[in-house]
């Protein structure tokens, strides 16, 4: 369905496909702002054997996903992975090699203009006039566009915090300003997929954070699909509710953050630390058939998810003390370490 026109025009046409908030289900943040709602779960982004070679090398090697409206999705791998190469493709400014990708329905290869109405987003630098102020550039931007009221400006400039400074020239701004700037720019003709490549680069910790918080609320309140690529693990463990990890052009995987930090089959790696550590790894083993390893008063064992509450009681049987218990996770670094020293790092 085409729902990408300007904010006033869609409202007007089709209140069917989304709606300006009063809804009870936002967050209370979310409230402060008069942006459209998308529909959540609907695939806005589709991938089919995408591919790109330059000359012999093959940058994107037949990836394939789908990514839905109210998802944050990212897009994880080591530097030369493909990421890069692989939004160029999605927004157009690359070739497509082999395979297709569809924006809403929509070939990016034969409907380029319907695919890209509904893209927003920030793939290189920010392009903005550096001689003009933030909220002139935003002016321009939404005069291209057509029928955006200076309300609607307003809104996307309060989304990313920018009120206070908006009216100065950007030749000011630090590059966290103009990466705020840039991205109200993507969000002002209310794209349902925002595609952002590397969002927090150059951003300090609070900026992260705020960054991280309101593409969320992008995702979560308002159901636009954001897209954003990471070679930071951490952050993207913070930030996304999917991740696919993508090594020399390959897709190897794509999991919920729960499923990544959750290993399958669900072995625990406990660390505790008992009054009496060679007893307590005994009666684990008999009763429990766990292989502890112990060091000084610390006892390290694997087990199953199901298994962790019998601990205890195991252990108070024979009267042992637990001093501390500490619950490991695989954690999605631990995972993706794993994965792409498979596939191998090395940029080729
Ligand atoms: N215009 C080009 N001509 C030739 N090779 C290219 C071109 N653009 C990208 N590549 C190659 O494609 C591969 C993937 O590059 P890409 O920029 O997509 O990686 P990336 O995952 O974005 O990496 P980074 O984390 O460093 O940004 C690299 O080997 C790169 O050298
Ligand atoms: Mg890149």
């Amino acid at each position: 369905m085409d729902t990408n026109q300007s904010a006033s025009a869609t409202v007007a046409e089709g209140a069917s496909v989304m709606r300006i908030h009063s809804d009870a289900e936002i967050s209370e943040e979310a409230k402060n702002y008069h942006r459209l709602i998308y529909p959540k779960g609907e695939v806005v982004l589709k991938l089919e054997n995408l591919t790109k070679k330059f000359g012999e090398r093959t940058s994107v090697n037949g990836v394939s996903l789908e990514i839905k409206s109210g998802e944050v999705f990212g897009f994880l791998g080591p530097n030369g992975a493909g990421k890069t190469t692989t939004i160029r493709m999605i927004a157009g400014l690359a070739g497509i090699t082999a395979g297709e990708a569809y924006v809403c329905g929509h070939s990016v290869k034969t409907e380029f203009k319907a695919a890209v109405r509904n893209i927003g987003g920030i793939i290189e630098n920010p392009e903005m006039y550096k001689y003009m102020t933030g909220w002139d550039n935003l002016r321009y931007y939404a005069d291209l566009y057509g029928g955006i009221s200076d309300e609607q400006i307003m809104d996307v400039v309060r989304l990313v915090k920018m009120e206070k400074r908006i009216r100065e020239k950007v030749r000011r701004y630090s590059l966290g300003m103009r990466q705020r700037v840039g991205i109200a720019q993507s969000l002002l003709h209310n794209p349902r997929l925002l595609i952002l490549d590397e969002p927090t680069n150059g951003l300090d910790p609070a900026g992260i954070h705020e960054m991280r918080d309101f593409l969320k609320m992008l995702a979560h309140d308002f159901g636009i699909a954001v897209f954003i690529s990471s070679h930071i693990l951490t952050e993207m463990q913070l930030m996304c509710d999917r991740v696919a990890i993508v090594s020399l052009g390959k897709l190897i995987a794509v999991k919920s953050i729960e499923e990544w930090t959750r290993a399958e089959g669900s072995t625990v790696k406990m660390t505790l630390l008992v009054s009496k550590p060679a007893e307590a790894a005994a009666v684990l083993n008999q009763k429990m058939g766990v292989d502890a390893q112990t060091n000084g008063k610390l006892i390290i064992f694997n087990v199953a998810q199901d298994q962790i509450g019998q601990i205890s009681q195991v252990l108070a049987g024979k009267r042992i003390a637990i001093l501390s218990m500490v619950q490991g996770e695989k954690s999605l670094e631990e995972t993706f370490l794993e994965l792409t020293s498979q596939a191998g790092t090395e940029i080729n």
